[in-house]
């Protein structure tokens, strides 16, 4: 976990978390997709979580990066983190943002706005935000006991 000081996401940060995402991608165990990704969490009090994926034999068991970040960054921070910015990367040259399992996992700490970092075509490094990869989130608020 690193620490970051004051709210705006520079561009020197959106790098330093695409970096952050790569690096971690590095510890990656694929053996059988063999597609290494990465992610890098900003909260809104300035730290910065990172995970890779984590693939299992039995194949739906495997946990991606941005599930495993978010796994680390409640176990590190606590059950109040909420979402700033979010990054991924992959070692495999590849177009790739996270997947909709991962998006509502996301949803869980960040508001439609959080601002989301991703690979596109040929490596260009694009961004999106939450809201406009998962428009009309399922929300714990939506739960009401009976
Ligand atoms: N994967 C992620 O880590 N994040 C995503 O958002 C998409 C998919 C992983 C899961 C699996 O280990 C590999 O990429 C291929 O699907």
């Amino acid at each position: 976990m690193t620490q970051t000081t004051g709210n705006e996401i520079t561009s020197e940060l959106r790098t330093k978390l695409r970096e952050l995402a790569a690096a971690v991608a590095q510890h990656s165990y694929s053996p059988y997709s063999r597609f290494r990704v990465g992610a890098a969490l900003l909260f809104t009090d300035g730290s910065i979580v990172t995970g890779c994926n984590v693939e299992n034999a039995s194949y739906r068991l495997t946990s991606c990066a941005e599930q495993a970040a978010i796994a680390r960054a409640v176990s590190e921070l606590g059950p109040g983190i909420r979402l700033h910015a979010v990054a991924v990367a992959n070692l495999n040259d590849s177009a790739s943002m996270p997947c909709g399992a991962c998006r509502q996992t996301l949803s869980e700490f960040g508001d439609d706005d959080v601002l989301i970092l991703y690979p596109a075509e040929h490596g260009e490094a694009a961004e999106t935000t939450l809201g406009a990869l998962l428009p009309h989130a399922f929300r714990g608020s939506f739960i009401e006991p009976r």
